[in-house]
């Protein structure tokens, strides 16, 4: 995957500079921003936006100079985030397996993370069942007492790749649910042991995305203890808000327990309709998302391309290029992967 710099960009474009910067800042076209040691700014749109671009733009020809940017590490260290919701089918596996695709795109280092022994991050991407040699056997290991270190758990970890970019999953099974409870009789402290196996590996990343199951059980707690930040995932239905309200009061209850914090920076509002009913618990939704001081709230519509990209086992921005019908999901996580590539 490459970036076409856009350090100058009337040579590339054959558009001035000054027009050019406020469509950017629209991030009508996704792209990375940065200053150099000089105060110069440059940016950044990933080859996969080109065509985009060019349609947003209206040109009818792109210039083929392309620049890789030799180090987009993060400069803060690796960011994890937990993507959850109690409530189950609302999209929380579909976000987190685009978001992770998209960071990726964004030439981000990425490890997606299984905690759901449905396996439905795993299916999706890797297309794939991985029974005896996913998580699950890191926490068998784990519980036998035995030691770990960072070659033991990279065999478990796949590296994906697609047409524009790769990234890690380490993936799930039927069977880690059990061996997850199984571990609170084996610990003295359970929730740490995720952010235990992810310690050895977590320097590889800049960015780490863990798929939570629909419930409040250890594997939350696991995810919450080695995560920096949260995730929201719902949809605009009647149960929806009342649902946020006891999420929220579950994680102060799992932060009290772990004594940890985590800050949820984003609610992503799935399956939207254009219908009355959706905007008033939208409005509801987006005003607890103030109430709680999330900063991040995105809406994505209901369309049947989400189920048939999962159904083609490819993430939503390599599915159907074309600007009108590609971006239906992706915008959303686009907007909330550029924020958090800019802040890595
Ligand atoms: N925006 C969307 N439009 C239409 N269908 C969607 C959308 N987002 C997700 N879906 C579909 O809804 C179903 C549930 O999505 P997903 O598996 O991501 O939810 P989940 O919250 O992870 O579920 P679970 O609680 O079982 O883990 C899937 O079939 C998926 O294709
Ligand atoms: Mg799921």
């Amino acid at each position: 995957m490459e970036i076409l710099r856009l350090a100058k960009a009337s040579e590339f474009y054959n558009i001035a500079t000054k027009d050019l910067t406020p469509i950017l800042q629209t991030k009508l076209i996704p792209h990375i921003k940065k200053l150099s040691a000089s105060n110069r700014t440059s940016y950044y749109i990933p080859t996969l936006f080109v065509d985009y671009a060019k349609k947003v733009l209206n040109f009818s020809s792109i210039s083929t100079a392309k620049g890789t940017l030799e180090d987009f590490k993060n400069k803060n260290g690796t960011k994890i985030i937990t993507v959850s919701n109690l409530k189950g089918g609302v999209g929380k596996t579909s976000v987190a397996s685009n978001l992770a695709y998209t960071l990726s795109v964004l030439n981000k280092r990425v490890l997606l993370v299984d905690m759901d022994s449905q396996a439905n991050t795993s299916r999706y991407l890797a297309n794939k069942y991985f029974t005896g040699n996913s998580i699950k056997n890191i926490f068998d290991t784990l519980m036998r007492k035995e030691k770990i270190d960072k070659e033991f758990v990279k065999q478990y970890i796949s590296t994906l790749e697609f047409e524009n970019s790769s990234l890690d999953l380490l993936p799930s099974e039927l069977a880690l649910g059990r061996v997850v409870e199984f571990s609170r009789a084996v610990f003295t402290m359970p929730h740490k042991k995720l952010n235990d196996i992810l310690k050895h590996v977590k320097d590889d990343y800049d960015f780490i995305i863990i798929d939570t199951p629909p419930s409040t059980g250890l594997s939350l707690h696991m995810a919450i203890y080695a995560s920096d930040m949260m995730s929201i995932v719902t949809d605009a239905e009647d149960f929806s808000v009342n649902g946020l309200k006891e999420l929220s009061s579950e994680i102060e209850e799992i932060e009290e327990e772990t004594d940890r914090s985590i800050s949820v920076d984003s609610i992503f509002i799935n399956k939207v309709k254009n219908s009355k009913i959706h905007e008033v618990y939208i409005e509801a939704i987006a005003k607890l998302a103030v109430e709680q001081n999330i900063e991040n709230v995105y809406t994505i519509a209901d369309s049947t391309r989400v189920k048939e990209a999962q159904n083609l086992h490819i993430p939503m921005l390599e599915y159907k290029r074309e600007l009108d019908k590609n971006l239906v999901m992706s915008t959303s996580i686009m907007e909330y992967a550029v924020e958090k590539a800019l802040q890595g």
